[in-house]
């Protein structure tokens, strides 16, 4: 949460710090602010709202600087206002800071400021920093910022720049990401890499306790005990035209519609012949772990979660391993036993959830073996894992997860077959689910191409208040992601059920005033669910069904009824997902939402 982009080198820098900042507004979009040097003085200028709102105010603008850094924000100390939006400056406005995370001991630091003499203008806990730095800063703002570091207890990634130092960028980081984009003389220091990929696909990912120094001809990068850090420089793979809407009108619906394309570059190299071999190679180094293993625990948030419990449906019903799927964020603090030989595997999309890196932590603590599923490469919970499986379906950039849930799914779906192999397990069974994945990304496509249909029910229940989402076995997670998305993205009250749980409670919710979406396909859970309608009609209850193609009686019992193609059970969610996804991008769009930055929620939450 909070964007943050600074830029040093031979081109004027503002319209690139506000390109660059666009590229993050999906971390947060309340208001947002920038900082630059020009003839030694500091200018800065802030705005709420969007990052347009900032923009309009340098239409036309005359400066040449070329060293700047920016800020997109997130509230979490004070509300969104001018005065709370980034930069924060000190008392003589000769320091400028942004920051992505939030200072714990904040009231400490500030009595002990104020008590220096310090006047403070905002609500924020960042301003503590711009304070501290002063406090610190006689003509090396490096060594101010690693002497403010000490100080402070809690999470930052952070860019700075002074009149005091002017050539200079120092940025930091602990527990919010950060890394430096290298162009030809000119380097960059953002929160992910789209920010600078139009200029270089050259990156360095910076670690916890680590402080860059950026100058107009060379970067550097110490620890905060001053040592010199000699890092890798990494090359990107994604290229600008993954970060752009590409003639969608939001980024939802492009990555909702690029799901059959994910699907296939996630298996891609990794699902070969008819019998395998699956081959995973984030999982090469470690097989003896993997063989040893005698239970999975799942840490995830969020859509991840939901994904997590698909994968524990299907590890346990294929591997006969018991598998747990926590929430990252109740786990961490919850002193859970972890015993010899339990695999710790977080699911995340960005690789930078706080929780779920956070979870990853306490179990390494107590000597589990860490996995990872993420989608963003170099991100901190793939290297804090240091073993896993990489997504590979480009960047999501809509706030609301979709292509990324249908991933993460089908991720897990090769583990499973991967532990299989590992096991010696080249049954049938093998081939057969080996068979049924590579024809999914073809099912998911003719979904798609039924999105009239979606919208036409979409249009009829637009203005309902609330919505109940039912499924059973694998398709019940498939149920809370279908409602998270519509209430992520169209404020509607919707609640994911397991449909057999309807009795106990919700059931007390329904009239003709509720829209009750079952997913209804033809597998195990089938005649049951069939019963669970039936309640629902008969006490006036809407029903919108997602049934199998074929399903001629289903016809007769909902109200609606969208079909998909038949697969396997446990590969059904990733296709019963999809009508969920549009028909809660339809309803939103058909109610005046903001797609792509819902209120209140950001894509990336780097604080607990
Ligand atoms: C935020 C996003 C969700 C996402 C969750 C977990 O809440 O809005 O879409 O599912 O974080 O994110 P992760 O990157 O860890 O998958």
């Amino acid at each position: 949460m909070c964007g943050i982009v600074g830029y040093i080198g031979n081109r004027k820098a503002i319209n690139i710090l506000l390109n660059g900042i666009k590229r993050l507004e999906y971390r947060g979009y309340d208001s947002s602010g920038i900082a630059f040097i020009e003839d030694n003085k500091l200018y800065y200028e802030k705005a709420v709202g969007e990052v347009v709102e900032l923009e309009k105010k340098f239409n036309g603008n005359n400066f040449n600087t070329n060293i700047g850094i920016v800020h997109t924000r997130w509230a979490t100390h004070g509300v969104p206002t001018v005065e709370n939006a980034h930069p924060h400056t000190d008392c003589h406005s000769e320091i400028a800071v942004v920051h992505n995370g939030i200072i714990e001991n904040y009231d400490y630091l500030k009595s002990y400021l104020e008590e220096k003499g310090h006047i403070f203008k905002s609500q924020t806990d960042t301003e503590i920093l711009a304070h501290l730095i002063e406090e610190n800063l006689n003509n090396n703002l490096e060594n101010a910022v690693i002497a403010a570091m000490k100080m402070i207890e809690g999470t930052y990634g952070i860019a700075v720049i002074s009149t005091k130092d002017p050539d200079k960028i120092v940025a930091a980081r602990k527990g919010s990401p950060l890394i430096i984009g290298i162009g030809n003389q000119e380097y960059f220091i953002a929160s992910d890499v789209s920010a600078s990929l139009e200029y270089t696909r050259k990156v360095v990912y910076l670690d916890d306790h680590e402080v860059a120094i950026l100058t107009p001809d060379k970067y550097e990068i110490k620890t905060v005990e001053n040592i010199l850090s000699y890092k890798r420089v990494e090359e990107v793979l994604w290229n600008i035209d993954m970060i752009e809407k590409d003639g969608f009108q939001h980024f939802m619906l492009k990555e909702i519609h690029e799901q059959p394309q994910a699907l296939q570059n996630l298996m891609r190299g990794r699902v070969d012949g008819d019998k395998g071999p699956v081959k995973l190679g984030g999982l090469i180094n470690c097989e003896k772990d993997l063989l040893a293993a005698k239970r999975i625990v799942i840490v995830a948030c969020g859509t991840s979660w939901h994904a997590g419990l698909v994968g524990e449906y299907m590890l346990e019903e294929f591997l006969r391993l018991p598998v747990e799927v926590e929430y990252a964020s109740e786990f961490r603090y919850r002193n859970p036993v972890i015993e010899k030989n339990t695999i710790v595997m977080a699911i995340s999309q960005s690789g930078e959830t706080a929780d779920t890196l956070a979870a990853m932590r306490e179990a390494k603590g107590k000597e589990a073996k860490l996995l990872s599923v993420c989608n963003v490469v170099g991100s901190s919970i793939a290297r804090e894992a240091g073993a896993g499986i990489y997504l590979h379906i480009g960047p999501e950039i809509g706030v609301a997860s979709t292509k990324a849930f249908t991933a993460q799914v089908a991720a897990l779906y090769l583990f499973t077959l991967h532990m299989l192999l590992l096991k010696n397990k080249t049954s049938q069974v093998v081939s057969e689910m080996i068979n049924e994945i590579r024809s999914v990304p073809d099912k998911v496509k003719t979904i798609l191409d039924k999105e009239d249909e979606i919208r036409e029910i979409a249009n009829i229940y637009k203005d309902k208040n609330h919505a109940l989402y039912l499924g059973r076995g694998y398709n019940y997670p498939a149920a809370l992601e279908g409602a998270l998305k519509l209430k992520e993205i169209s404020y509607i009250h919707a609640e994911g059920y397991p449909a057999a749980e309807m009795k106990h409670g919700p059931i007390a919710l329904i009239d003709k005033n509720m829209p009750v979406i079952f997913i209804a396909t033809a597998d195990s859970t089938y005649g049951k669910i069939l019963n669970n309608i039936e309640e629902v009609k008969s006490r006036g209850g809407k029903v919108i069904a997602i049934a199998t193609e074929g399903d001629i009686q289903m016809k007769g019992k909902a109200d609606h009824v969208f079909y998909i193609p038949k697969t396997s059970d446990s590969l059904t969610p990733i296709l019963s997902v999809i009508p969920l996804q549009l028909l809660a991008y339809h309803i939103a769009v058909l109610r005046g939402c903001n797609i792509d930055k819902p209120r209140n929620l950001a894509k990336s939450v780097t604080v607990e």
